[in-house]
Order: C-alpha cells, then sequence, then structure tokens
C-alpha cells in the first residue's frame, strides 16, 4: 500500500517510476503522517500562527526539483517504519508481508540509539539469524518490544520458536558485552560537575573521565558507554526482602555464579523485572491470587499488578512469591551498559573524555527511584575511583568538512555533542559557520554552558547562538520555535551548504523540531509540505541532516 499516495495529486510532474521511488523514500523516513501539523503542542506559537491550514503555496516557477536519478540509485530498500513516532501497531502494520528480520524490526524502537550494540535493523537481523538469543536489549522499546519479538518468533518459525527464547526454567543469557569494536576500559572519574545554578528543577553534570593517553580513541560524535552498578540501598532492601544472605552464590543471567549482593549490583536489572522473572514469581508465589495477578503480569495485561514496578515492587506487592534465590536472579534481564553523547573533542582535552548527564530522580509509590547510570556518575562514583567505559562509534554523526556551515539544534542534554563539535572546530581552526539553537527550563538556572558558549559567541566561533528558555514565560518556547523566528536566514544556510544536526530526545523535540524544519523548507523554498519533506529526505541521505536522539 502507498503510504504517501494521498500526498501526490493526480498531475504531479512525476513519472511511475519517480512516483514508487519518491513513496518508497519518504514512507522510510516520514511514516503515515503527510504535512506539518501547526495543531501539535511543539508548534503553535509565532509565525505558524499566521498559516491557516499548515500549507504553503507553491510559486510556480520556483518550485523545487528532487534529484530522482541520484537518489534512486542510492536507496535500494525502504523502511516505512522506521520512525520512532509511530505507534507499534502502525509500524508491524507496514512491515506485513515483509521477510521475518524486517518485522522484527519493526517492533523495535526505531530510535537506531546503540544501546542494544547494534542498530535497529542488524539487531533483527540478528535475532532472526539466530546470532543473538536475547530480544530484551531494546531499551527505549522496553518490554512492549520484547514482547512482540518473542510473538513474531514464535510466529514466524511456529511453536518450537518460543523456546528460542530464553524460558524462566532455562534463562542463561550470553553476557551484555559491547561489541568488540568497542572494548571497554577503566576511566577514572575526576568530577561530576553541577552545570545548573542553585534552584533548579534538574541537575545536570558535567562528568570528566580521565582516560589516560591512549587508553580511549574516539572522534566527536561519538558515545560513551557506561557500565553502571545498581543502586546498592535498592540492592541492600531486595535483599532484606528476600531474606537472604548477601554472600549467597547465585547463578547470574550471564551464567556465571556470583554473591548474591554482586549479582544484583553488577549483572541484573532490577528496575524493570524481565517478564521470565515475573513468570518465575508467580510459578513460586504460595498464594494463587498473588499467583494470578503475577502471571496476568507476566502476560503483559495492562494494569494487572502496579504500574512500572521494580523488582523491590514485586517483592513487597507479593510477599508469598520467594522462588529459590538463583531461579529468580538467572530469570532476571542482564544489566545493560547506558550510553552518553560524548561532550569533549580530543583534540581540546587530552586524556579526558566529558559527559553531560541529567541525574534522573523521582518518586514513586513514597519511594525515591533513582535511574541506573546516571546517579552512578553524579552521586555514586566517588572521585579517583574507576568506571568502566567504551566507546561507541557514532557512525552518521559527524562534523562537516571545515568549510561548512553547521546547524545545530539540541536542547537540554542534546548540548552534549555540540561542545565537542565547536571545541574540535575551533582546535582545527575550521572557518565554517556555527549556528547553535539551545533550550532549557529557565535561563536563570539551566543555561548549560552559558559561559563558554557565549565566549564562544562573542568570540566569532558561534556565529548565532539561539535559546528557548521554555518555562521563562506563560507560554512554551521551544528550540523549534525559533528555528522558526529565523526561518529565511536558516533557509539561506541550508541553501549555502550547512549541515543539520539534532540531538536529545527522540520522542517528542525530535520529532516537532523535525516538523517545524519540513514547515521552513516548504514556506521559504515555497514548496507543497511533501516536496519539502523530499527535501529534508535528501538532505539525511546526503548526510546533510544527522540526528543522535535518544
Ligand atoms: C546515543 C545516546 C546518547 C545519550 N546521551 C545522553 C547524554 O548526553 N546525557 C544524558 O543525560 N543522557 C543521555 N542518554 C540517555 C542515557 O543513556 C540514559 O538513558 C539516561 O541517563 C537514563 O539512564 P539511567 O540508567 O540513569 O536511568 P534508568 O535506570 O535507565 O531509568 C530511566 C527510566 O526511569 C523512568 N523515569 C525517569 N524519570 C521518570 C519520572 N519522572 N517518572 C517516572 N519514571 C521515570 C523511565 O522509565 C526511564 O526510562 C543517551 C542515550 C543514548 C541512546
Ligand atoms: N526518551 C527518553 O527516555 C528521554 C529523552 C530525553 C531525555 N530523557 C531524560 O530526561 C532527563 C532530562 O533530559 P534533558 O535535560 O536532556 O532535557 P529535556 O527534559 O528533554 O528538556 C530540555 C528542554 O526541551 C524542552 N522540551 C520539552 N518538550 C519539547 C518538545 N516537544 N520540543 C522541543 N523542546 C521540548 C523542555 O521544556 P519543558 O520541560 O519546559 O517542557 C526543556 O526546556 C534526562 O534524564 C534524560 O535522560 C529521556
Amino acid at each position: 500500500m502507498s503510504v504517501i499516495a494521498p500526498l501526490l495529486p493526480e498531475n504531479a510532474p512525476f513519472s511511475p517510476l519517480q512516483r514508487a521511488w519518491l513513496d518508497g523514500f519518504l514512507a522510510g523516513l516520514l511514516g503515515d503522517d503527510t504535512a506539518p501539523d501547526p495543531s501539535s503542542p511543539g508548534l503553535t506559537r509565532g509565525s505558524l500562527e499566521t498559516a491557516s491550514d499548515g500549507r504553503v503555496e507553491p510559486g510556480h516557477d520556483e518550485k523545487r526539483e528532487v534529484d530522482f536519478a541520484a537518489a534512486e540509485a542510492a536507496v535500494p530498500e525502504d523502511f516505512p517504519w522506521h520512525d520512532p513516532g509511530l505507534s507499534l501497531d502502525v509500524r508491524l502494520a507496514l512491515a506485513a508481508g515483509r521477510p521475518p528480520a524486517r518485522r522484527l524490526m519493526a517492533a523495535m524502537a526505531q530510535t537506531d540509539c546503540g544501546q542494544c550494540g547494534y542498530d535497529c535493523r542488524t539487531y533483527a537481523e540478528a535475532i532472526a539469524s539466530g546470532a543473538e538469543p536475547s530480544i530484551t536489549r531494546c531499551a527505549p522499546g522496553g518490554k512492549a518490544t520484547s514482547r512482540m519479538l518473542k510473538e513474531l518468533l514464535a510466529e514466524v518459525a511456529g511453536p518450537a520458536a518460543a523456546t528460542a527464547v530464553p524460558a524462566a526454567a532455562s534463562p542463561v543469557l550470553p553476557p551484555v558485552a559491547p561489541r568488540a569494536a568497542e572494548e571497554p576500559f577503566a576511566a577514572r572519574l575526576r568530577e561530576a560537575r553541577p552545570l545548573n545554578r542553585p534552584g533548579s528543577e534538574k541537575d545536570t553534570r558535567l562528568v570528566v573521565l580521565e582516560t589516560g593517553s591512549d587508553a580511549a580513541r574516539f572522534e566527536v560524535g561519538d558515545s560513551l558507554g557506561v557500565v553502571a552498578r545498581n543502586c546498592p540501598e535498592l540492592v541492600g532492601a531486595i535483599i532484606a526482602r528476600l531474606g537472604a544472605a548477601p554472600d549467597t552464590a547465585v547463578l547470574s543471567p550471564d551464567g556465571i555464579e556470583r554473591p548474591l549482593f554482586e549479582a544484583l549490583s553488577e549483572a541484573c536489572e532490577i528496575r524493570v523485572p524481565s517478564d521470565q522473572a515475573i513468570e518465575v514469581l508467580s510459578s513460586r508465589a504460595h498464594d494463587i491470587d498473588e499467583s494470578r495477578v503475577l502471571q496476568a503480569m507476566a502476560e503483559g495485561y495492562p494494569g494487572a499488578g502496579p504500574d512500572d514496578a521494580d523488582l523491590l515492587d514485586l517483592l513487597e506487592s507479593f510477599p508469598s512469591a520467594r522462588p529459590p534465590l538463583s531461579e529468580l536472579v538467572s530469570a532476571l534481564a542482564p544489566l545493560q551498559p547506558r550510553l552518553y553523547s560524548i561532550s569533549s573533542s580530543p583534540c581540546h582535552v587530552e586524556g579526558e573524555v566529558h559527559l553531560t548527564v541529567a541525574a534522573v530522580r523521582y518518586e514513586k509509590r513514597a519511594r525515591r527511584r533513582t535511574g541506573v547510570a546516571s546517579t552512578f556518575l553524579c552521586d555514586r562514583v566517588p572521585p579517583g575511583e574507576a568506571v568502566s567505559v567504551y566507546v561507541k562509534p557514532g557512525e552518521g554523526f559527524r562534523l562537516p568538512a571545515p568549510e561548512r556551515a553547521m546547524i545545530m539544534i539540541g536542547p537540554g542534554t542534546g548540548v552534549a555533542p555540540f561542545r565537542a563539535f565547536l571545541q574540535e572546530r575551533q582546535a582545527i581552526g575550521a572557518p565554517g559557520k556555527n549556528w547553535l539553537f539551545f533550550g532549557n527550563p529557565r535561563r536563570q538556572t539551566d543555561f548549560l554552558f552559558e559561559e563558554e558558549l557565549s565566549l564562544w559567541h562573542r568570540g566569532g566561533l558561534l556565529t548565532r547562538l539561539d535559546t528557548a528558555f521554555s518555562r521563562d514565560q506563560e507560554h512554551k518556547i521551544y528550540v523549534q520555535h525559533r528555528l522558526l523566528d529565523n526561518a529565511a536566514e536558516l533557509w539561506a544556510w541550508l541553501e549555502d551548504g550547512a549541515h543539520l544536526y539534532v540531538c536529545g530526545d527522540a520522542l517528542r523535540m525530535a520529532r516537532d523540531v523535525d516538523r517545524g524544519l519540513v514547515y521552513i523548507v516548504a514556506k521559504e523554498g515555497r514548496m507543497e509540505p511533501a516536496a519539502a519533506k523530499a527535501y529534508l529526505a535528501r538532505l539525511a541521505a546526503e548526510g546533510r541532516y544527522q540526528k543522535d536522539v535518544y
């Protein structure tokens, strides 16, 4: 079924071949939404209010052509579901009828975030080929993804396939180790310096890790994988609930025997108990009602048990469920490393790698909860202690040629890689122009790297610095509003060959920014929205529109 057919008028000047190509090409990029939506919460201010229907009338002579010949040769297969903004159902529908690896791919979260050690396509291919036995590695997809992968595997290969998925009784998975190219090494934490001022609702830190002169080879645009440990108080509370001794030897999810405290600290995901672990709890619960609720939770029935329950929540809510320790611990998912965009250039600071980390802390059911890796770095690793890290190459997120202009859009921690980009451009004396859009809640407390960025702005490294402080006024102002405020100049930069970068939140920000960009291209380039989307698709295909989103 054509995904974009409704966008193309019958008399649009495209050959059937061009039409077919454009369909596949745009569907892969855009999914099923067809026009910038001015009612989107991210796009309801400023110049957009003057647009009556979100469309821009094209000037007859100025309608732009897409270079079909080049693109036809360059894009052999389309992935219409590869859009994190589409729902799981829509993604699966778009992949219906495709080979198993593609249907498995459609179940992934589509952010290509790299946390699983692959991208969405290669993770699916590895599962389909049997090379990758774990179906729980897609962190942004969470349980919805792993459950769907399990279902698809069973469907594709018949009932026998279900046994290929690690079952509760035989849950031993291979260790979650980064791929060979991403060898872990020890880096010493020097500091986790606050970047917010007192009074902020956020706690974002500049984490400085000393790597030594040759331990880490990385390029700006890469991310750093951090092998974190769970919060010891939480581990202690779980062990107390289990009524166990911390040094009891247990089998971990990676098949290695460790003392219980160490296993729960270093080898197990305890924030999101796996379905297999919940099944183990259910099968061992003495209370029949508890067993039924746990079984319903393991099968994914919404509202069956406490929402977003971690392992401690389950042990508190279901006191009759006390399986043998090894059975429970080995059924948990392996603890995965977390990725952080590298915030420093090796040309600027030698022997160090900097990260910009937002500490995750929130309260739920009267208990304070903390993000595993962010609070490990911000709160728990004392200065001087070694942390196990690895470099995850940021393929597809790279600086342009030195003379090319860059437009960088990075609200919140999204500014992280752009600090590295700017440091590098300064160090190598790159003559290209640089424009940064930064946003955060409040200028007074949340202007991350204000001094550095202002200095670069005054010194000319940053040709332009535009900020969007969302909560400094009654209505929200986001980076995409600043893009719209500067539409004409932005368009001129793009037409001059500038490269466009977006980093930060994938689900809301990057999607709304993309809509804003479509609107700008349509308005300034005098195009229909479909042609504006094709323009951005072409930039992406040429490596001039790159994203590092999570
Ligand atoms: C390529 C890439 C680059 C990244 N770069 C950065 C970066 O530069 N800086 C950065 O800070 N992060 C970055 N991240 C995100 C980072 O990897 C982690 O996901 C993030 O730090 C949270 O990890 P954690 O282990 O601290 O939290 P986790 O233990 O994984 O917990 C996070 C989870 O807690 C829950 N949660 C969080 N807040 C709330 C709340 N208020 N209410 C209820 N539930 C909540 C959500 O389910 C959330 O998914 C990046 C991710 C990727 C993939
Ligand atoms: N997918 C994820 O799970 C995910 C993604 C990103 C960040 N996070 C986590 O959230 C924490 C903080 O993130 P952060 O500091 O990077 O910043 P952030 O919370 O993403 O916010 C940065 C700025 O972006 C604004 N914003 C909110 N919605 C937006 C939209 N649709 N378009 C454009 N801007 C928008 C925010 O405004 P308001 O807050 O005032 O609305 C704020 O001013 C971190 O722990 C991080 O790991 C999680």
